[in-house]
């Protein structure tokens, strides 16, 4: 059945018209006259709908009635061209199946111009309009493209685990994995859950990030890079947050902070240059109902090289700007995504590489610097988003590292062979995380998190 099947988007850019089609998808709109009856048809193919023309004479009124929007249809028929100005070819009917109907009164895409903020509460149809096909179509590209750049470059791509042991950020922020008895869990004499009789016989978690097995693979096959889902049980109600994201991060043996950076910069350039040249009627939808700088933002990435600069220097821009920020600026905190988005957005007005970030304020696993106060992070900033990668120069020095786990109290337990790849055959290496919807954001202008993935778990919502 399915092999006989046109798709709208190979339909509009390869057939000639004479052609006989067979043309499967859902009604986005149906209007006419009792002579001649107009439908709009969306096969998910392409952000384009197909006109079908009806004599309506011809069909079982019957059949006809039942075929609103929403519905679902297969129709045979020719390829004419459409004296109509919005569409170049339409299909004339000359056969029509009715797969599914859509009650008129109950259907809830019956109307145009539903906010985004009702469709996230029908996330089941939501694919079914514009804005999301288009999303999700771009999302599909950006997952390819992401392959296709570490494939050509000869990165292997590394499986690392979901259910962890170990907490690679450090954050604390992890959703526990457990197979007992919530209401009677076995105690150890202290009165503390005894996780020895666990599925596992310890404490797992969902992973925060695949780095730590990561550098394992990079201290092997020298550049591997991963592609998966990690989820954070941060309690963040914000537009750029999800509990569950999809992260990709490039690990390389060999590699110091400028190599790190250089890739970085190279990758964030490919893909957006790989979305305006193959997503470009979605973006030209999203640019037009949603964000009339998309596209020139997008391009925008391409023309200029990012600036670098360390930390230190932009404390000193954002405490001399003069600007009002609701959270304090002062060496030693974190940035705050207004100040990121201050530095890219006003100060530079392209993308920005902060590099030497304070040791307290990072992860444990940072290449150290001599100051004895700084470490070699690097986060990418980007227009809209703020932080969009975070990644570093590793500390590949056991001893540094070591030291660096006690000051921290991470539970050395918990991270033997972790410390073991520094005692047997340690190198420099780098690496860096790519939050995949922050890049989704970026690409599609969205403004909010929730609308890039198709099934946001966000606090409080894992309803689809
Ligand atoms: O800066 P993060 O926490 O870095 C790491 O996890 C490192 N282990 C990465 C590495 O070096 N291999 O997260 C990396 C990126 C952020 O820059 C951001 O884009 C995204 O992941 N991210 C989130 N995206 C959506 N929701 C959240 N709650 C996110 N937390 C981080
Ligand atoms: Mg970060």
């Amino acid at each position: 059945m399915i092999r006989t099947r046109t798709k709208v988007k190979d339909l509009l850019e390869f057939l000639d018209s004479g052609s006989t089609v067979h043309v499967k998808g859902w009604v986005r709109t149906k209007r006419g006259s009792n002579k001649v009856a107009f439908i709009a048809l969306n096969d998910g193919s392409v952000i384009h709908n197909i006109q079908i023309v009806i004599d309506v004479s011809r069909f079982n009124p019957e059949l006809l009635k039942k075929v609103t929007t929403g519905s679902c249809i297969a129709v045979t028929g020719t390829l004419v061209e459409s004296p109509g100005q919005k569409q170049s070819v339409e299909i004339q009917a000359m056969d029509i199946e009715l797969y599914g109907t859509a009650d008129a009164d109950s259907y809830p895409l019956q109307k145009k111009g539903h906010s985004l903020e009702f469709l996230r509460e029908i996330a089941h149809l939501r694919p079914r309009t514009n804005t999301f096909g288009a999303v999700l179509r771009i999302r599909h590209a950006m997952s390819y493209a992401i392959h296709k750049y570490f494939n050509d470059h000869g990165f292997i791509y590394l499986h690392t685990p979901i259910i962890t042991g170990s907490d690679a950020e450090g954050a604390g922020e992890m959703f526990r994995v457990t197979v007992l008895d919530d209401k009677n869990p076995p105690l150890k004499e202290d009165g503390t859950v005894d996780y020895q009789k666990d599925f596992f016989g310890k404490e797992t978690n969902l992973t925060v990030s695949g780095q730590l097995e990561g550098e394992i693979g990079a201290l092997a096959l020298a550049e591997i890079y991963t592609f998966g889902p990690t989820f954070r049980a941060e309690n963040s109600n914000t537009p750029r947050h999800l509990a569950e994201f999809w992260m990709i991060e490039p690990e390389m043996a060999f590699y110091d902070i400028d190599d790190n950076m250089d890739l970085a910069e190279d990758f964030l350039k490919f893909l957006v240059r790989y979305a305006l040249d193959n997503c470009t009627s979605d973006l030209e939808f999203l640019n037009n109902r949603y964000d009339k700088e998309l596209i020139e933002r997008l391009k925008n990435i391409l023309e200029n090289d990012f600036v670098r600069m360390g930390y230190t220097g932009a404390i000193e821009i954002l405490t001399g700007s003069g600007q009002k920020f609701e959270f304090p600026v002062e060496w030693g905190l974190d940035l705050q995504a207004e100040h990121e988005r201050y530095l890219v957005e006003k100060h530079f007005k392209r993308p920005v590489i902060l590099t030497d970030y304070p040791k307290d304020i990072k992860a444990f696993y940072m290449y150290q610097n001599n100051d004895g106060k700084t470490v070699r992070a690097m986060d990418v900033l980007f227009p809209r988003i703020g932080e969009i990668i975070g990644g570093s120069q590793r500390e590949e020095r056991y001893d540094r590292l070591y030291q660096r786990i006690r000051e921290q109290k991470i539970p050395e337990k918990d991270l033997w062979w972790y410390l073991e790849t520094r005692r047997f055959g340690t190198a420099p290496h780098s690496g860096f995380g790519l939050g995949f919807e922050r890049l989704i954001l970026f690409i599609t202008g969205m403004s909010n998190i929730r609308d890039v993935i198709p099934f946001p778990r966000t606090p409080k919502n894992a309803e689809f």
